[in-house]
């Protein structure tokens, strides 16, 4: 049986953005059917404005379908992509994430594989911090973290993050290893949640 996957991610400025898409890419690949997702921007228009790179990137991505918790029901697997914000996530994905106290209660989430990616500036600027932040989360959900781990040397090509793939956005937009990496890590998603379904 092939995957349902929601690749749900918020991006300023492109970096995260691209990586969502590699990983919808990959997960399409592996043969799942795929949600490309943005979360709300919350930040108001004079901060936007405020720098160039993001209200280009605002006005590039509006026709990407936003995010809702129907996604999160119809999805077998998810994808979760943020900026590093001081090391953690960025309130953007951290409000969506907060809207779905019901959909936890009733275990919509529970069971299901999930991981993340992310972009710091720097190399060492909190990407691990980050997505552990992220999986937080995801174990309250109960998911099933499937971190690309160095299941593949495509993951050394792109740094070498076991946690997830993640960027450096200070050396400019992602090389072509790290989105080889982002398109491995969502064909290792939907493969492990074709196989979670079969065995279910
Ligand atoms: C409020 C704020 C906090 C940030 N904190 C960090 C940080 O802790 N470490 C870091 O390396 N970059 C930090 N950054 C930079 C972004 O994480 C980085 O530019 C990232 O590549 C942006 O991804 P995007 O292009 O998808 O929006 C921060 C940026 C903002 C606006």
């Amino acid at each position: 049986m092939s995957a349902k996957v929601a690749v749900i991610y918020y991006s300023s400025t492109g970096n995260v953005h691209q990586l969502a898409k590699a990983v919808a890419e990959g997960a399409e690949k592996a043969g799942a059917e795929v949600r490309l997702r943005r979360v709300p921007e919350l930040a108001p228009d004079a901060a936007i404005d405020a720098n160039p790179a993001w209200r280009e990137h605002v006005e590039a991505t509006k026709d990407v379908e936003v995010a809702t918790l129907d996604d999160l029901e119809w999805a077998d697997a998810y994808a979760l992509g943020s900026p590093t914000r001081f090391g953690n996530i960025a309130a953007q994905l951290k409000q969506y994430l907060d809207t779905t106290g019901g959909l936890w209660q009733q275990g919509v989430m529970a069971d299901k594989p999930a991981t993340g990616f992310t972009s710091a500036h720097n190399a060492n600027g909190g990407n691990e911090s980050t997505l552990l932040a992220l999986y937080n989360t995801l174990h309250h959900w109960g998911s099933i973290i499937v971190s690309p781990g160095y299941t593949n040397p495509v993951v050394y090509g792109a740094g070498g993050n076991p946690y997830g793939t993640s960027h450096p956005g200070g050396a400019g937009a992602p090389a072509d290893e790290t989105l080889e990496a982002a398109r491995y890590q969502g064909e290792r998603l939907a493969r492990i949640a074709a196989r979670l379904s079969d065995e279910s």
